[in-house]
């Protein structure tokens, strides 16, 4: 007996695929599914109905899968498989104590999150939304020599923070613009920054030298907050933060007062807290801040290669053999 969603309001024939593929492997190992047959988040009622009794679940990263969930689901649960790279909706301490083996995508999501960074990052830069903006609404009077103007990459310095799977393929994207330095900071230094001339720093030195900051680390207690007022403060008053990871690594009232007081030039999010980001958020009010609805894996290829790697986890789990990407607890 699983638990799953299911995208049915998904138009992509690739995504119906990996629908199909779904439903076809859990029929073959004579599972029993129960499915949210929908594209929205399913409510919390009916995810601690539907998951009693299951073996399996599969679950979206806006699913939090905490105590009183497994409590829900008693006993019987041997596996969860999530459709993310991110793990931190998940207790995985309370997940651990219960013997339950965990699933999730990573590597299938690197090349499309690292292509969406990069776009961000240049659409923050060089102020693409505001200049659309000014085209639809008559601001575009004739061609005026500092309207407009933004940052280039070419001769710059760019931070990474967490130079992990995403953050080595942005990386790798951004150095042929003519990036002069690439700084990177993290837990640990990695051999494979070699390849992008990738220097170790404090993650201070970092703040303080780079042109252009990306967050992509994971979130954990650790770097929860970590983007505070203490940070930015320490940023260039010319350099711009992009932000692809997790919302909560953002302490989002000090980023709000960093860019409304011209204390950082812009910022581009992919990520927010809460998500979604109500309408009427003080940081949508700026035009220096470019927000995108956490759409960083969103090809429709990439979310088709994850639900299908989704599901072969779970029915490892669910079989006890090899998972193809089993977190490690
Ligand atoms: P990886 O595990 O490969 O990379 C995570 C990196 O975070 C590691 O390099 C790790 O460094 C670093 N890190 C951990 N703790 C810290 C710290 N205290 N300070 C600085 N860096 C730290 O994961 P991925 O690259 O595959 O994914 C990264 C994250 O991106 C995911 O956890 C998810 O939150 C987010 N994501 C967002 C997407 C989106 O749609 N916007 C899409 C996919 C992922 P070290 O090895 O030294 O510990
Ligand atoms: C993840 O996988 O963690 C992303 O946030 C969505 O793909």
């Amino acid at each position: 007996h699983v638990f799953c969603f299911c995208c049915a309001a998904a138009e992509s024939n690739k995504y119906e695929a990996a629908k199909e593929e779904i439903l076809s492997q859990t029929v073959c190992t004579r599972c029993e599914v129960s499915q949210w047959d929908s594209d929205e988040p399913v409510p919390r009622a009916d995810l601690l109905k539907g998951i009693q009794g299951a073996h399996g679940l599969l679950c979206l990263l806006s699913d939090k899968i905490d105590a009183e969930v497994l409590e829900a689901a008693g006993p019987n649960l041997k596996v969860i498989s999530t459709l993310s790279v991110g793990f931190d909706h998940l207790a995985i301490d309370e997940i651990k104590k219960r013997g339950i083996r965990v699933g999730y995508t990573p590597d299938v999501l690197t090349d499309a999150t690292a292509e969406l960074t990069v776009a961000l990052l240049l659409a923050t830069a060089r102020r693409l939304p505001e200049g659309v903006e000014e085209v639809k609404n008559g601001g575009w009077s004739s061609w005026k020599p500092l309207w407009l103007c933004g940052y280039g990459l070419s001769g710059s310095t760019v931070g990474v923070i967490g130079l992990g799977r995403i953050g080595m393929a942005i990386a790798q994207r951004l150095m042929p613009f003519g990036v002069k330095r690439l700084l990177y900071s993290g837990r640990t230094a990695k051999p494979h920054a070699a390849e992008v001339n990738g220097e170790f720093v404090p993650l201070d030195t970092l703040v303080s030298e780079s042109d252009f900051i990306v967050v992509s680390c994971s979130l954990t207690p650790e770097t929860q907050g970590m983007c505070d007022k203490s940070f930015f403060s320490k940023m260039k008053p010319t350099a711009v933060f992009i932000n692809t990871s997790r919302g909560a690594v953002v302490n989002q009232e000090h980023l709000y007062e960093a860019l409304s007081s011209g204390q950082i030039a812009a910022a581009g999010l992919d990520v927010t807290t809460p998500e979604p980001l109500p309408t009427n958020h003080q940081l949508l009010t700026l035009k220096n801040c470019v927000v995108l609805p956490h759409i960083g894996s969103a090809t429709y290829s990439t979310r088709g290669v994850m639900s299908a790697l989704a599901v072969q986890n779970l029915l490892g789990g669910l079989q006890g053999t090899d998972m193809p990407s089993e977190l490690t607890l």
